[in-house]
């Protein structure tokens, strides 16, 4: 990051009145956090990735959908709003909301930047993770990065109509219809109704795999996006609220057209990872194996040390060294729980060591045990 340009994965933008990444911001770009072996964001998306290849196969075993994970989160303005029909003065292109390089290039706010690259490239049922960023107030429920996996299929009038009786004779498309609450002008209503119906059965299935038997119970509500419609929300039932978990919806033609795909029709989704992972892992803490609590301290080092970086274990007491005034020392409480049976202390004793010492060699912090 210099004075009139910004670098991200040595590409150079120079800087113009859009700017407004922080250096901050640019330094958590590219750390792939759902592309980490053993992160939870990593263990979902391979979880979900596991359902589509296991619920989708070809004639040949083949799976039907094509998984990308490493897509640049640096894109083109015109790819994240335009390519999707949203509108300039949408109020989500502010620049209050996003992250802008300069006017052309942003760090996408959704995976759906991605849609109509990868429609036009040929592929017709997809799935695509990645990180992306919002400028939106921060608290404890709005990060300015989060992650998002992102679903797309698409129907040919065969491929729709295939299970249906008689179904050569129905047609995806009407030339002179209506744009309604329940479908676009150009599709015919028991097209829409069956692409819908595939969309919610995909997707309760995915949350049924994720969630196991005693499922947290989901709704479904209506929602506006400009390149869906119609277009839906669903919502989970959590700790006594409705989260929303998802956006998703049938996908507007004219996007399709565009993208060279003007003959099929297509579903997409859009799903928050961090959501999910609060959803399942709280899921997980109110089990009803015992939990066993350890706490671990260390001497922090003089520099290059975030509370983040001891990912998502509870901080429980802050220490400055009454001497040594500068040293401080955290103090993270650790949850232990067998997913199968009752862990013992010898057991939580070998990891909970194995945690310390991780945490000496990587975080450069001194234990204080
Ligand atoms: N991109 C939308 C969001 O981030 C979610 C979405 C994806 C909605 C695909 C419809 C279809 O909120």
């Amino acid at each position: 990051i210099s004075e009139d340009s910004i670098e991200v994965f040595s590409h150079v933008h120079p800087r113009d009145d859009m700017t407004n990444v922080t250096a901050k911001i640019l330094s958590t770009v590219g750390s792939q956090l759902h592309n980490r072996p053993h992160h939870p964001l990593w263990l979902i998306k391979e979880h979900i990735k596991d359902h589509f290849y296991r619920s989708y196969i070809g004639r040949t075993g083949n799976p039907l959908f094509s998984v990308h994970d490493n897509l640049s989160p640096v894109v083109m303005v015109e790819q994240n709003f335009d390519s999707l029909l949203i509108p300039p003065d949408h109020p989500s292109q502010k620049k209050v909301d996003n992250y802008y390089l300069n006017c052309t290039h942003m760090l996408r706010a959704h995976t759906s930047a991605h849609q109509k690259e990868l429609v036009r490239s040929g592929l017709d049922r997809f799935l695509l993770a990645g990180d992306v960023y919002r400028r939106d107030e921060i608290d404890s429920d709005h990060n300015p990065v989060f992650h998002q996996m992102e679903g797309v299929r698409l129907f040919s009038n065969h491929e729709l109509f295939a299970r249906v009786k008689n179904g050569e004779e129905l047609s995806l498309f009407e030339s002179a219809g209506r744009r309604t609450p329940q479908k676009q002008e150009t599709h015919t209503l028991e097209a829409v109704k069956l692409v819908e119906f595939d969309l919610k059965q995909a997707l309760t299935h995915l949350m049924r795999h994720l969630f196991g038997e005693d499922r947290n119970p989901i709704r479904w509500v209506d929602c506006y996006f400009p390149f869906t419609h119609p277009s839906f929300e669903m919502e989970v039932r959590f700790q006594g609220d409705w989260l929303e978990m998802l956006g998703c919806g049938v996908m507007e033609q004219e996007l399709l057209c565009s993208a060279g795909a003007g003959n099929k029709m297509g579903w997409a989704f859009g799903l928050g990872l961090e959501r999910l992972a609060m959803v399942l892992f709280g899921k997980i803490y109110s089990l009803s194996n015992p939990l066993l609590f350890s706490d671990i301290s260390f001497w922090l080092p003089a520099e290059g040390y975030t509370e983040n970086d001891f990912y998502d274990l509870e901080l429980v007491d802050k220490f400055t060294h009454p001497k040594k005034e500068i040293q401080m020392s955290h103090c993270y409480r650790v949850v232990y729980r067998h997913m199968e049976r009752t862990l013992t202390q010898e057991e939580m004793h070998i990891i909970h060591g194995a945690i310390e010492q991780a945490a000496e060699k990587e975080l450069r912090v001194q234990g204080r045990y």
